[in-house]
């Protein structure tokens, strides 16, 4: 594990971070008043952010049971993984293949904390953290270059982060430097925040997020997250919201959601 300076991470409660307030709507427990106080004012706006969140969680899950089974692939590199919830990119990839490698990335000081202690925790297959911004992918890929072969077929998965990647970031060039890293035969998963969907209401949202987080939302159309698999296949359904992604059920499909989401491959 790659934890920085290996002291003790500094953790911010004098305002939001992305990681602790979504751990607030999965009702989970490390988050602090700031973190609560920003996730009630976006759910005032946008009343429906629990039941999106639970639905892109969901489509985390499809999406890695799908890569693991039918695309046949071993090695995940899931950058911005967030304090752990159900159905975490290991476990549902190591249902399907007990030996898969996952290396995760996150930025956070509590997402390293839990790193931590899911790192001394008895997994079969190997799992690895790295303590990284996104905004290095160079940084990431060498280091993650420690446990997943760059030669054989990687899952990248950029779930429900790249709303956090600002234009002035370069969030396109980004995500190009990550899929030139892909060998042929590569995955990328991603889903975001949608600008299209519900407008205003998102709108509303992101303005009152972004008074009280540390990062600021961009929030994005339809085309603008196609666009972030330009030079991949997608996979059937092609980018759509998160739970109309190969959904289990109907009442699945249904789920209320903001959040456009796909799987694209990279030709062999
Ligand atoms: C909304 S949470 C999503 C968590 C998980 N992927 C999911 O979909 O349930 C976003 C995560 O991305 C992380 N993150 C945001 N910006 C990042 C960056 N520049 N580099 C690395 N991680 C980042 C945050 O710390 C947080 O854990």
């Amino acid at each position: 594990m790659d934890s920085g300076n290996g002291d003790r991470p500094r953790i911010d409660t004098s305002v939001a971070h992305s990681a602790r307030v979504h751990d607030y709507w999965l009702g989970g427990k490390d988050n602090f008043a700031v973190d609560r106080a920003a996730g009630d004012a976006v759910r005032e706006a946008y009343p429906g952010i629990v039941e999106s969140v639970r639905a892109n969680r969901a489509f985390l899950a499809r999406a890695v049971r799908y890569l693991a089974g039918e695309a046949g692939i071993t090695q995940f590199l899931d950058i911005g993984t967030g304090i752990p919830a159900s159905d975490n990119t290991h476990e549902v990839a190591q249902a399907v293949t007990p030996g898969a490698r996952i290396v995760y990335v996150d930025h956070d000081p509590v997402v390293l904390q839990h790193a931590r202690a899911l790192l001394t925790s008895s997994v079969p297959g190997t799992v690895d953290y790295i303590d990284a911004d996104l905004r290095d992918p160079e940084r990431i890929a060498a280091a993650a270059a420690r446990t997943l072969d760059f030669g054989r077929p990687i899952a990248i998965m950029l779930i429900a982060v790249m709303h956090l990647i600002v234009d002035a970031d370069d969030p396109y060039g980004i995500v190009g430097r990550m899929k030139a890293a892909m060998p042929p035969g590569s995955y990328l998963a991603l889903s975001q925040v949608a600008s299209d969907i519900e407008s205003e209401r998102m709108a509303e949202a992101a303005r009152r997020y972004n008074k009280l987080a540390r990062e600021t939302q961009r929030h994005r159309t339809h085309a603008e997250v196609t666009r972030f698999f330009d030079g991949l296949e997608l996979v059937e359904p092609g980018v759509v919201t998160v739970p109309r992604w190969r959904p289990g059920s109907e009442l699945e499909a249904r789920a209320r959601s903001g959040m456009w989401g796909g799987v694209g491959r990279r030709r062999s």
